[in-house]
């Protein structure tokens, strides 16, 4: 659970919280968060991570990148991917140029290491989207994805998934079926229950592995 510490915090220290201030108590909700999935992957292992919600604007984003910063600060080599081809915003988050990533490496325009971003964080790496594709679920079910999938597995800890809401794209049921568990996140203020249901039974129907969910800005 993250409760909502960022009223009086500036929107620009909001995103990256467990980065700027590993102190708080936000920080440590989220560390908490990674405790839980490390005892999760005891018996099986969790390496590949998705993380979604419902809805737009629930706090997928901050939450799967505060989740990066919060393993790779522990020592893990990570990377942070934006699957979210529709509305990406990770570069924003870590201030990063978005000319080449994702969309780039799987239509064979660049190659992983190339299109990489390392970050001043720990081992924590970073594929932005890249261009905008006319064409995401198709991307993202191909085989060039599924091959991407096992190359990064093979070199790194994590691998994280940010992505669009599972109501509103295919692609994140796709991605959610490809990865070993699914963290769905919802929002206190924002998410109806009718939604969230609905978002658990399209992620079940999908094979997907559902770890816990994030109760986001609760107050
Ligand atoms: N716990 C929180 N407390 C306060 N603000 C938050 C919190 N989580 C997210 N926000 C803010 O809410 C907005 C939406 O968050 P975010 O971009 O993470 O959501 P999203 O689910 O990724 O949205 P989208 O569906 O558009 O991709 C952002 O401005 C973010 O800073
Ligand atoms: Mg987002």
């Amino acid at each position: 659970m993250v409760r909502n510490l960022f009223n009086n915090v500036p929107q620009r220290k909001k995103s990256l919280i467990t980065y700027l201030n590993p102190n708080s108590i936000l920080s440590d909700q989220y560390r908490t968060i990674i405790t839980n999935l490390q005892f999760a992957s005891i018996e099986q292992s969790y390496r590949s991570l998705l993380i979604t919600s419902p809805g737009y604007g629930e706090g997928k984003t901050t939450t799967v990148a505060n989740l990066a910063v919060s393993l790779a600060l522990q020592g893990e080599k990570v990377l942070l991917i934006d699957g979210d081809l529709r509305k990406p915003s990770i570069h924003d988050s870590f201030k990063l140029e978005n000319n080449i990533g994702l969309t780039n490496v799987l239509i064979g325009n660049a190659v992983l290491s190339e299109a990489v971003h390392q970050t001043e964080i720990g081992r924590l790496a970073v594929l932005t989207s890249g261009s905008i594709p006319h064409n995401p679920s198709e991307l993202i079910a191909s085989q060039a994805m599924r091959d991407l999938m096992s190359n990064m597995q093979k070199q790194y800890d994590y691998i994280l998934f940010d992505c669009p809401p599972v109501l509103n794209a295919v692609d994140t049921k796709i991605l959610a079926n490809e990865c070993d568990g699914v963290v769905l996140v919802v929002n206190n203020g924002k998410t109806d229950k009718e939604k969230a249901l609905e978002a658990n039974k399209i992620l079940t129907a999908a094979r997907a592995s559902l770890l816990g969910i994030v109760l986001n800005e609760f107050k």
